[in-house]
């Protein structure tokens, strides 16, 4: 195939970077060339791939953008509502892989997990990537949807403070080092609800009328979109930040249609791709943050047939939030859609 020009959006962030390295490590098309795109504060500064050189940062435009074949954005939802439809308008518009939010559940707009829907690319200019605690938890409850009809989930996560951005990691490394060394007893905290270090809060993105926080509903929205189930699917979440750095875990209780086989959710783990089964526990191994970080696969582990329920299985999971809850997502988004020909070089046209 003829080579494609890629472009990011928001190359400086966390996620933006994250999609650098994935597109240097992982990525299975020909790239021609990388545009960076950031607003003022980045544009002029330079950047070092080892693959495709010293890149400077471009002053984001809707015109340059338009120009490359696929654009990643990596900036926050008001900016991709302000300009991703504009980037990928027309024929001669690119393709838009978005990170945010803000089209995830506008009908019409795959929301993609590669490894469940990449089919609901085909022909599409605007593909939302999914909420990262979704996306993680999906990877190991779809081969066990497969298998036995998933009826009910119950999700209890323990996320990363990176999950918020850099201020908030800066803000737990800050805020530890600073009870650490005997400054202060409790930490402070300007980005989280309240002080992180040394706590959990049970609290992640706004308060919703039902009492549930948008994370926690994020989860059950996305549940249902990505794997084709009812408007009112039961799924139910409560999401936790936890003073970790990295990569998010989740307690699932999933519950099924038929009697659940250990041996066989077993064996369909191991197989699904984009999963590790991590589950010896007489070894100590199970999934952990620890080992999750910078991983492409997520961590499956503590595998179990739930107790107080029928029909049900009760498993844990670790991954990396800025790669398979982003950027690696994103960019085995952006090979579906080459696989699918919905991608392609505008040059060989
Ligand atoms: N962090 C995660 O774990 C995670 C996981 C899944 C999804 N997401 C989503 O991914 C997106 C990016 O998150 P992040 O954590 O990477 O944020 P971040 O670290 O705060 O990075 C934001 C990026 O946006 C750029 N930006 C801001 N305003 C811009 C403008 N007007 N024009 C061009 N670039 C602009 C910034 O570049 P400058 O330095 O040039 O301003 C920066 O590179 C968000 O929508 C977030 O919700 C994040």
């Amino acid at each position: 195939m003829a080579p494609l020009n890629v472009g990011i959006v928001g190359a400086t962030g966390a996620v933006g970077k994250e999609i650098i390295g994935c597109l240097e490590k992982c990525c299975s098309f020909p790239i021609d060339s990388l545009r960076l795109f950031g607003s003022k504060r980045s544009a002029g500064r330079k950047i070092d791939t080892s693959k495709f050189g010293n890149i400077t940062i471009e002053l984001f435009s809707e015109d340059s953008a338009r120009e490359c074949d696929v654009v990643f954005l990596a900036v926050d939802g008001d900016f991709s509502r302000a300009h991703a439809e504009n980037i990928c308008k027309g024929d001669d518009g690119a393709i838009v892989i978005d990170n945010s939010s803000a089209f995830r559940y506008k009908e019409g707009i795959p929301l993609v997990v590669p490894e469940i829907n990449a089919e609901t690319t085909k022909g599409k200019k605007l593909i939302a990537n999914p909420n990262c605690t979704t996306a993680i938890g999906l990877m190991a409850v779809w081969p066990l949807h497969q298998l036995f009809g998933l009826s009910k989930m119950v999700m209890s996560t323990y996320q990363a403070a990176s999950g918020a951005g850099q201020p908030c990691m800066d803000e737990l490394m800050e805020g530890t080092r600073s009870v650490l060394n005997g400054e202060r007893d409790v930490a402070e905290n300007k980005v989280f609800a309240h002080p992180l270090p040394f706590n959990v809060i049970p609290h992640i993105d706004k308060f919703q009328d039902n009492g549930y926080t948008k994370e926690e509903m994020k989860v059950t929205w996305e549940t249902r979109k990505i794997c084709g189930l009812a408007d009112d699917f039961p799924v139910s979440c409560t999401a936790v930040r936890i003073p970790t750095a990295r990569a998010h875990s989740e307690s699932i209780v999933a519950l099924f249609d038929t009697p659940v086989d250990i041996v066989a959710a077993r064996k369909a783990l191991e197989e699904a791709p984009g999963v590790k089964l991590v589950d010896d526990i007489e070894n100590l191994k199970y999934p952990m943050p620890l080992t999750a970080t910078g991983q492409y696969d997520v961590e499956v582990g503590r595998l179990r047939r739930n107790i107080a329920f029928d029909n049900a299985l009760e498993f844990f999971v670790c991954g990396d939030q800025l790669l398979r809850g982003a950027a690696l997502n994103a960019v085995l988004v952006a090979e579906a859609m080459v696989k699918n020909g919905s991608l392609k070089s505008k040059n060989a046209m």
